[in-house]
């Protein structure tokens, strides 16, 4: 109690940060406050900053992909890649031999290899698709950063352990502004394979979202799942209609297509009963959705991203060995991702 009260100045100041927990930071998570509209008055100004940052880096994307990011929330373009590149791009995601860290969620194994300046030296034909300029354009334009998202190869094993269900296939937006994740996937994904899933249009912050933020921000109290309370509100289905929006749609795609999606917006993991891999170049970019500029596209700021994660991974793991714990995402023994034994 006494630490938090000194804390109190830190907490006021990740008011203007990504920081988005109601139950670790006490201003974000103050009743009164967010009575008054604190948590109603972040997402408005989170989203016309980074609407306007949007809006500078738009200049070089096709106006048909812009409007699908605007509308639908997501853009979705299959064939990214000539046959030949996305062979090759699948043979090194299965030849690499790298640090793999891994993921419990539930049932789900999520796994992956950092795609950091020295596995990109070795995976040459990946090294080309996530730099492609085009690619790269549309990356920035969806994180509204003139910076590279951090990316991995993913693999993503459905019922692979005995678990409760998959926290992720509950419906949620990640947090309270706009934000990017990118998958690039490397096989067909159809229905019953855990596809992605998203509702259509909930990228939009309309008065009924509006509402609905802010009734959520004023009974963390009641809040059954500690993802609510860390920021990352989960809504349930028959919520949807309240807002005006439609049922989630299960994004099946062939392999070689690439979605790219805002994750303000309402998704899930999709269900599957068997035993099922989706496998995937997965990228993120968060950044400061109160910093109304665009950053400078310079290559030391990437490589100071990817070695922060690197660190932060590194402090994770020393914290959790402390506790006589594995990490959230520990290293696991195999470094090879479609090895299905010796992971511990
Ligand atoms: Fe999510």
């Amino acid at each position: 109690m006494i630490k938090k009260f000194f804390l109190l100045p830190l907490f006021f100041l990740q008011l203007f940060t990504v920081s988005k927990s109601f139950k670790s930071n006490p201003v974000i998570g103050n009743k009164f406050l967010n009575i008054m509209g604190l948590h109603v008055l972040r997402l408005i100004i989170s989203h016309s900053i980074m609407n306007f940052r949007m809006m500078c880096l738009s200049r070089r994307i096709p106006k048909h992909l812009r409007e699908q990011y605007y509308q639908k929330g997501y853009m979705l373009i299959e064939d990214i890649e000539s046959e030949d590149n996305y062979n090759e791009i699948h043979k090194e995601t299965k030849e690499i031999r790298s640090e793999i860290r891994e993921c419990i969620q539930g049932n789900t194994l999520t796994q992956r290899i950092h795609l950091d300046k020295y596995n990109l030296s070795q995976t040459p034909a990946i090294n080309n698709l996530i730099k492609r300029k085009d690619i790269v354009n549309l990356f920035k334009f969806a994180a509204g950063k003139n910076h590279l998202p951090l990316s991995h190869i993913q693999v993503i094993k459905s019922n692979y352990i005995k678990g409760e269900s998959d926290p992720q296939k509950n419906l949620h937006s990640d947090t309270f502004h706009p934000t990017m994740k990118y998958w690039y996937f490397l096989e067909n994904v159809g229905p019953n394979m855990a596809p992605f899933t998203y509702v259509k249009g909930s990228n939009k912050l309309t008065i009924k979202r509006l509402k609905w933020e802010y009734q959520k921000s004023i009974s963390m109290d009641k809040e059954k799942t500690s993802y609510s309370q860390s920021g990352s509100f989960r809504i349930e289905e028959e919520e949807l209609k309240y807002l005006g929006l439609p049922l989630p749609e299960e994004i099946c795609v062939l392999k070689n297509t690439l979605v790219i999606v805002n994750t303000f917006g309402f998704h899930r993991r999709g269900d599957t009963d068997k035993k099922s891999i989706r496998s995937e170049i997965w990228g993120m970019s968060r950044t400061n959705p109160f910093n109304p500029f665009i950053g400078f596209d310079l290559k030391i700021i990437d490589a100071l991203n990817n070695w922060g994660l690197h660190k932060l991974r590194e402090i994770k793991d020393k914290e959790a060995l402390k506790k006589g714990r594995y990490s959230s995402w520990h290293v696991i023994k195999t470094k090879n991702l479609y090895d299905e034994e010796n992971r511990n």
